[in-house]
């Protein structure tokens, strides 16, 4: 199958929509991080394996020009954030976790080790400080780039 490379997007604007302009490079799924998540764990051995809607309070850093992005998250209770697992090999398709007793195909573990390292949480959000979000929930290493978030429950919309 052949995947051809949009070169420039053609949706038009609706009224009241900011667009930044930039493009990913054609022919590639190219990735903007549009921050950084900043956790107590500074390394991979120290992170829990799955994050705990009870657990230590992050920070999010969104990146300048995607603040405007932020535009009413205040009324999310949870989002769903999406990560780079920058530290991930990225080559194996069979795995043998530390935490388990078997091999397992890469597409059958969450296991950050993947093609494409992307990770998610579903995280609470205490509060919004301008552009820094705090949540709960996370699992990650100090630093990991942040890729997206995506509203999950948002009650006061
Ligand atoms: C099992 S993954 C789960 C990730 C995510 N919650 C998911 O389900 O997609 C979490 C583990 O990834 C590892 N990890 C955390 N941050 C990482 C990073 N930046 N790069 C590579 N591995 C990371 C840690 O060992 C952590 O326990």
């Amino acid at each position: 199958m052949t995947i051809k490379p949009r070169l420039a997007p053609t949706d038009d604007l609706r009224p009241g929509e900011v667009a930044l302009g930039v493009e990913p490079a054609a022919g590639s799924a190219s990735l903007f991080f549009i921050g950084r998540i900043f956790t107590p764990w500074a390394t991979r051995g120290e992170c829990p394996r799955r994050g705990d809607l009870a657990g230590p309070l992050c920070r999010v850093d969104i990146a300048e020009p995607w603040r405007e992005a932020l535009f009413g998250i205040e009324t999310c209770e949870r989002l769903q954030l999406l990560y780079w697992m920058h530290l991930s090999r990225r080559d194996l398709v069979l795995q043998n976790p530390r935490h388990g007793d078997r091999i397992h195909g890469t597409f059958a573990l969450r296991s950050p080790v993947r093609p494409n390292p992307i990770a998610s949480s579903i995280v609470v959000l205490e509060r919004v400080e301008g552009s820094r979000l705090f949540v709960r929930g996370l699992d990650c290493v100090d630093g990991t780039p942040l890729l997206d978030i995506k509203p999950e429950h948002c009650p006061r919309a």
